[in-house]
């Protein structure tokens, strides 16, 4: 039986950094989930279709194949068979993510392409459900979150970096908002599963943050 890592938390909290580091440390297969509700948000973008459109989300997003293959340790997620990785990091594409992602057909599809993955290897799997829907049974369940404060800023930092104008006020309440939907939306709301370790990054270094998951594994 494969040995699972679930790693859940809000936007910003540093999941991906850090559950990529941990999948290299321990040699598992690091799965990002977030990516694949992003290329299904591209594909219904694509459409024209808006996020409150629910019935149209309903028929249209059975006819998005989303598929992950891995190509030099690093995921790649296909859209119908096209390598959709740069093309879904946009803030439009994390909006309509977050609120598609509310759609139970999404869920479902997505959620059984996630557990057919961690069935077959051993994953740290990041996203917003996966202690607490995708994989009950992981063996290490952590929820990560940090100040809002903190997780805007280092979104900030990091498009900065890439040379690209934001304003920091923008993306706190970008990111409280999405928070905000994440939380309450009905199905598979992002909550702290009953026996998730809660890890608080906001005064945490990566490596730091790594290594007090591993230690719980
Ligand atoms: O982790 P991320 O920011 O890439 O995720 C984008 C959106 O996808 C997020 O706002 C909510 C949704 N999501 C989800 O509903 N369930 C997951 N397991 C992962 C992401």
């Amino acid at each position: 039986m494969s040995h699972n890592i679930a790693i859940d938390g809000p936007a910003g909290a540093g999941k991906s950094t850090i559950a990529k580091k941990i999948a290299q440390k321990l040699n598992y297969i690091y799965v990002d989930t977030g990516a694949m509700y992003r290329a299904m948000a591209l594909f219904l973008l694509r459409q024209g279709i808006r996020p409150d459109e629910t019935e149209k989300i309903d028929v249209t997003c059975e006819k998005a194949d989303i598929t992950i293959r891995y190509e030099n340790g690093e995921q790649v997620v296909l859209l119908n068979g096209e390598n959709v990785n740069g093309l879904i990091r946009t803030e439009e594409v994390s909006r309509m993510a977050s609120g598609s992602s509310a759609n139970p057909r999404v869920r479902t599809k997505l959620v059984k392409l996630q557990q057919e993955l961690a069935a077959k290897e051993n994953v740290v799997m990041d996203g917003r459900d996966i202690g607490t829907c995708v994989l009950p049974n992981a063996a290490v369940k952590v929820y990560l979150t940090a100040d809002v404060s903190v997780r805007a800023k280092r979104r900030f930092d990091e498009l900065t970096a890439k040379g690209e104008n934001c304003n920091l006020a923008e993306i706190e309440a970008d990111i409280q908002k999405r928070d905000h939907q994440d939380m309450t939306r009905e199905i598979s709301p992002l909550i702290q599963a009953e026996d998730a370790r809660l890890i608080d990054t906001s005064h945490m270094t990566i490596e730091e943050a790594a290594q007090a998951v591993i230690a719980l594994c």
